[in-house]
């Protein structure tokens, strides 16, 4: 059942199982602990990204990724009217390579810009906070949304991959009711699952906010809430004065998401580059994620004071911003002299794919919305390409 976790792991979500009340753990809370335990989680021990590591992210494909982001922020600071301050927020900035691409490109291409950011890092692991900080730059700092004052961010908060590995709840239709999967602990085998009541209200009103009738679900239907994503997103709209708030990952709007077919919820965990759905497993040396449920984004951004811009998958999104124009540059110009510029220029073109592969990466959502902003505005140019509905 643990084979192959991290033994200090296992006994520390283990005691906090034999001293809770109830002697058992919402499945959010532990994944919680799981990933996120100060000394022993996943993310606290560094997490493993990257080729050599558990799984990749689109910054890890090539700097094309956040060259074409920069491209989006560009514009951004143009559309707010070029102002002398503007603040660039990364939130779970993993190993840094986003801010790094990001800010390279910026610094050769639009310095007058450069020189207007703040490029601030919102981080959870300490550990991946040290490596980010590797990172030379005169204009970038570390802080917590404590240190952020309301209403004071003129600019673009974004995040990739963040919201997917936040700790999700797991619910089960039973007998027409919701009931929450809970985490006990049997000496003999290990961690359990049990099914209980809803641990909070917030759960139960939870589909009808995002649009989706409790009735569609089946019996035995399991699926997880993010309730994490929601308080997230409110501490954003509140933090923001002005500004974008772009939001980069694999999920799906709830009518999707909660489709009667997808009966076994979206978790994955993810260890060297291999997938499965036991979280139970190899714990605090796997990623444990869940897909996000984006109409639950925009709609709490409604609440929260956020304008909805638009949703778009990332291959359209990176489209519009010059990922076509790249692939077509590769095509032209000189032909390749040698063998290895022909195997350059392959390797080049498999990567732009890989970012707009819509069964990979660029099927992943792009939410963009907003606050403060006039109402007549152009598109940005990142939403520009219509998508199929
Ligand atoms: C899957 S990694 C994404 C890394 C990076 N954005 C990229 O594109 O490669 C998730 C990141 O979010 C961080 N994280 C998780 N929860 C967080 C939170 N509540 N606030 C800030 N960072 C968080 C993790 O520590 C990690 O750096």
């Amino acid at each position: 059942m643990t084979a192959s976790s991290n033994p200090d792991l296992v006994a520390a979500i283990r005691d906090q199982i034999l001293h809770s009340p109830e002697g058992r753990l919402s499945f959010a809370d532990y994944m919680a602990a799981a990933l996120y335990h100060p000394q022993q989680g996943y993310y606290a021990r560094g997490a493993k990204l990257g080729a050599s590591g558990d799984f990749v992210t689109s910054s890890y494909l090539s700097a094309d990724f956040g060259e074409l982001l920069a491209e989006q922020v560009i514009e951004i600071w143009t559309l707010l009217g070029c102002p002398q301050h503007f603040d660039l927020v990364e939130m779970g900035a993993g190993q840094g390579i986003l801010a790094v691409d990001i800010l390279r490109y910026i610094n050769k291409n639009k310095p007058d810009f450069f020189r207007a950011i703040t490029y601030t890092i919102i981080e959870k692991s300490a550990v991946l906070r040290q490596q980010q900080q590797q990172i030379k730059g005169a204009n970038l700092c570390w802080k917590t949304w404590d240190d952020i004052a309301e209403n004071s961010l003129e600019g673009c908060l974004f995040s990739n991959e963040l919201v997917d590995a936040f700790p999700v709840h797991r619910l089960q239709r039973e007998q027409g009711q919701w009931q929450e999967c809970y985490v006990s602990w049997d000496e003999a085998t290990g961690f359990q699952e049990q099914l209980g009541p809803l641990s909070t209200p917030a759960l139960a009103g939870y589909f009808e906010q995002v649009g989706v009738s409790d009735e569609e679900f089946p019996e035995g239907y399991t699926t997880e809430v993010n309730l994490a994503a929601l308080s997230w997103l409110e501490t954003l709209a509140q933090k923001l004065k002005r500004g974008y708030v772009i939001t980069i990952d694999y999920g799906y709007e709830a009518r999707h998401y909660y489709h009667p077919q997808r009966s076994r919820g979206t978790l994955q965990c993810y260890r060297q580059h291999r997938h499965h759905d036991d979280p139970y497993c190899f714990v605090g040396e796997q990623d444990i994620t869940a897909h996000v449920d984006f109409t639950a984004l925009q709609r709490q951004g409604d609440r929260a004071g956020l304008d909805y811009e638009g949703f778009t998958p990332q291959a359209l999104f990176l489209m519009a911003l010059g990922l076509g124009d790249r692939l077509a540059t590769l095509g032209q110009g000189n032909q390749p002299a040698t063998g290895a510029d022909i195997v350059r220029v392959m390797q080049r073109r498999e990567v732009l794919h890989g970012l707009c592969d819509p069964q990979g990466l660029g099927g992943f959502g792009v939410l963009v919305q907003s606050k403060g902003l006039k109402g007549d505005r152009p598109p940005l140019k990142g939403l520009t390409i219509p998508r199929m509905s």
